[in-house]
């Protein structure tokens, strides 16, 4: 590790603001020394905070109907191999009312943008859902849409909103997405959300198709800058039926080298180990936790539905039942000495 990458860790450790030209400094030459230095001022500042907690919040992926046609994702519109579902009001009920048993305390209604999950819709589950559960707190992953319907569905009881930026260079931005598909767009939708009283998730994916070293230390610029609540990143992992199905998949080291400097840049964001770092590597969401994440997501979607809901190839947990999936993750918490907490882990906990 050079002094200067040394010298701004150090600086990152003490609260400092880094530039992107500084971030990408720290990004250009990573080595196991530099990395393990970066783990550990991760974790002491996540344990300043957290302890050894770990949030679980329950995944509940509602539709794999889009109307979007990103090029990276395997559900975009343009795949007429995918398998196609969405569940019904009472499925989602259900899936809620299982993960609440199972201990659960936040649920995520994550979904393609799908036409039929319309405000008018959408409205009355939320409110059905905080009706059944009260305690609970509920995110939405459902993509853009109007401020108008962000303000309803907050209205509605929707208490966070995950919608990643995917990458904050507007270059790149629009070689992974449709010419329909704006970047000015994207980081409008993040504004709206934060205005409206959402606790908001950006985040990115690492090593998709073009990113450069530039493009990651933008990203993280962009995250110092909007300080997300919540900031879900992962590698990218081809799919089958896109035109990157032969591209490399991003690095598990490079995404936990990124995940240990979020968690510098902002001590208190609620960062997940998530399911593809599980998927690129077998050990990838103890990785994540061990390089500063402190969120897991197990799957409580219906397990004939999982399948179809292929972002990417190979996914992990689409044969497990939800129950299996907790106990699993549980498990593998425990293993790196940390605990799976069931409490709603609002990012207002921080301090
Ligand atoms: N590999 C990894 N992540 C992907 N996503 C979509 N497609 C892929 C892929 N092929 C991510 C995007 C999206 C989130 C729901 O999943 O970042 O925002
Ligand atoms: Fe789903 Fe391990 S977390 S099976």
């Amino acid at each position: 590790m050079t002094e200067d990458v040394r010298g701004l860790i150090r600086r990152l450790d003490g609260g400092d603001r880094l530039t992107a030209e500084e971030f990408l400094r720290l990004l250009e030459t990573p080595d196991e020394e530099s990395d393990a230095l970066l783990r550990e001022r991760a974790v002491a500042k996540r344990k300043a905070i957290y302890g050894n907690a770990v949030f679980v919040r329950g995944l509940i992926e509602i539709s794999s109907y889009c109307k979007n046609d990103c090029l990276y994702c395997g559900i975009r519109r343009s795949n007429g191999h995918a398998d196609r579902y969405r569940l019904s009001e009472e499925q989602i009920l259900a899936c809620a009312e299982e993960g609440y048993s199972l201990g659960f305390r936040t649920f995520v209604l994550q979904g393609g943008e799908d036409g039929y999950f319309t405000d008018e819709r959408l409205v009355p589950l939320l409110r059905e859902l905080k009706r059944r559960h009260p305690d609970c707190a509920v995110t939405l992953s459902l993509g853009e849409r109007g401020r108008e319907s962000f303000q309803r569905l907050y209205d509605a009881g929707a208490d966070r909103y995950l919608l990643r930026h995917e990458t904050a260079t507007k270059a790149h931005y629009e070689t992974l997405h449709p010419p329909e598909m704006s970047f000015e767009r994207r980081m409008e939708c993040l504004r709206q959300l934060r205005e409206i009283g959402y606790a908001v998730g950006a985040g990115f994916m690492v090593g998709s198709p073009g990113q450069t070293a530039e493009h990651l230390a933008k990203d993280l610029a962009f995250i110092q800058e909007f300080q997300p609540e919540m900031c879900g990143i992962g590698p990218f992992i081809p799919h089958k039926d896109t035109i990157f199905a032969h591209e490399p998949p991003g690095s598990a080291e490079l995404t936990c080298r990124l995940l240990s400097v979020i968690r510098l840049i902002k001590p208190n964001i609620l960062l997940p180990a998530t399911t593809a770092l599980g998927t690129v590597h077998p050990q990838g969401r103890e990785m994540g936790i061990l390089a500063g994440a402190n969120v897991v997501m197990p799957n409580l979607s219906p397990t004939d539905v999982r399948k179809k809901y292929a972002l990417y190839d190979n996914k992990i947990c689409i044969g497990e039942e939800s129950a299996q999936c907790k106990d699993c993750l549980n498990a593998r918490m425990k293993s790196i000495g940390y605990e799976v907490v069931v409490s709603r882990g609002d990012p207002a906990d921080a301090n």
